[in-house]
């Protein structure tokens, strides 16, 4: 039997993705577009010759192809374009609700208004919720290989824009090369955006140790952990994410492809799920790292043996973890009671 016999059942399971960069849903194939789009000269003579560069060994070689990748991005119809192709894809997978990460520095950078990033983003979101059902938050996520003082300026640069995307932006993440850049470095921007009422999460514990999820939780007063894999260096961390059911967005695929784990058959995802950890399942960047949320589901069942019954679990988990309003958790919570496995 192979993962993908698994397929069908994982997407009949209403679903929240909730550890996503747009970014990283760009597919070689509308990298060239844009780039021909955009005049722009990508390094690579096809598509299938970019797809071979996708072996990394760590997060750092990930991202500077990433970054580069984002390059091709700077019409309203770039971000429109990536994050439709994005949501029809997610529809497929069965996601009810997104709460995507979007990086503005990438753009802002290169000259690209923190505007137009917003407005593609959330003409296909906003499109997305029409015709596909699908609801979508929006987290601003600072690059923490930056300065804090970037990210203070991106926040103002961002907050004009607020009343415009009410109904999508509600909170801030941290992401980018995670060692040696430690949630402290972040604590008074988090602590502007959590004054301002924006929901906040962090990137902890992928590369990085357990001190930093600790401190994520503590100093940045995250309420959700993206990773978090390495908190299992820290039996007291553990016990304190069981009991106060802090969720971790784990992408399995994505730890593989970075090294993060050897093989999948290693991963900790079913014995920190057995224990009773809120874990999640998502993709991360799906065109990066081979798989898209389903996938992820799908290889974690082959992989670790997990039951019909876990499988629910982890849906179950994604929704209760999400920044969704109470009543539209139970409205999907009831929906995943119904379904027998
Ligand atoms: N980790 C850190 N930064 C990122 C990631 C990730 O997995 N994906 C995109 N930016
Ligand atoms: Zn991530």
């Amino acid at each position: 039997m192979t993962a993908d016999h698994h397929l069908p059942f994982i997407r009949s399971l209403p679903k929240a993705e909730l550890h996503l960069h747009i970014e990283g849903t760009l597919e070689p194939e509308l990298m060239f577009e844009l780039a021909r789009r955009n005049g722009i000269a990508l390094p690579y003579c096809s598509v299938e010759a970019l797809r071979a560069a996708y072996r990394f060994d760590d997060l750092q070689s990930f991202l500077d192809l990433y970054y580069a990748g984002a390059s091709v991005l700077l019409t309203e119809s770039d971000f429109y374009d990536m994050t439709m192709a994005y949501m029809r894809r997610a529809h497929e997978d069965g996601v009810v609700h997104t709460e995507i990460m979007f990086d503005p520095q990438t753009h802002t950078a290169r000259g690209v208004g923190m505007a137009t990033v917003f407005a593609g983003i959330a003409r296909a979101l906003r499109e997305a919720r029409e015709e596909l059902g699908i609801t979508s938050y929006l987290l601003l996520s600072f690059l923490r290989h930056l300065s804090e003082e970037d990210a203070q300026h991106t926040l103002t640069q961002a907050l004009p824009l607020r009343e415009h995307y009410a109904d999508l932006w509600v909170g801030i993440g941290l992401d980018s090369a995670e060692r040696g850049n430690p949630p402290e470095k972040f604590a008074r921007v988090y602590a502007r955006a959590c004054e301002l009422g924006l929901r906040l999460v962090a990137h902890a514990g992928e590369e990085g140790p357990a001190d930093y999820v600790r401190n994520a939780l503590d100093v940045l007063k995250a309420e959700r952990i993206d990773h978090g894999v390495n908190s299992e260096q820290d039996p007291a961390l553990m016990q304190r994410l069981i009991d106060e059911q802090v969720p971790l967005t784990v992408c399995p695929l994505s730890n593989l492809k970075l090294c993060v784990v050897p093989t999948l058959n290693e991963h900790n995802l079913a014995r920190m799920l057995r224990q009773g950890v809120l874990v999640t399942v998502n993709s991360d960047d799906p065109a990066y790292f081979g798989g898209y949320i389903a996938q992820n589901y799908a290889a974690c069942a082959q992989a670790l043996e997990l039951e019909r019954e876990e499988l629910m679990q982890l849906a179950r988990n994604s929704i209760v973890a999400s920044f969704l309003p109470d009543a539209d958790k139970h409205r999907w919570l009831t929906r995943l009671d119904e379904i027998t496995v």
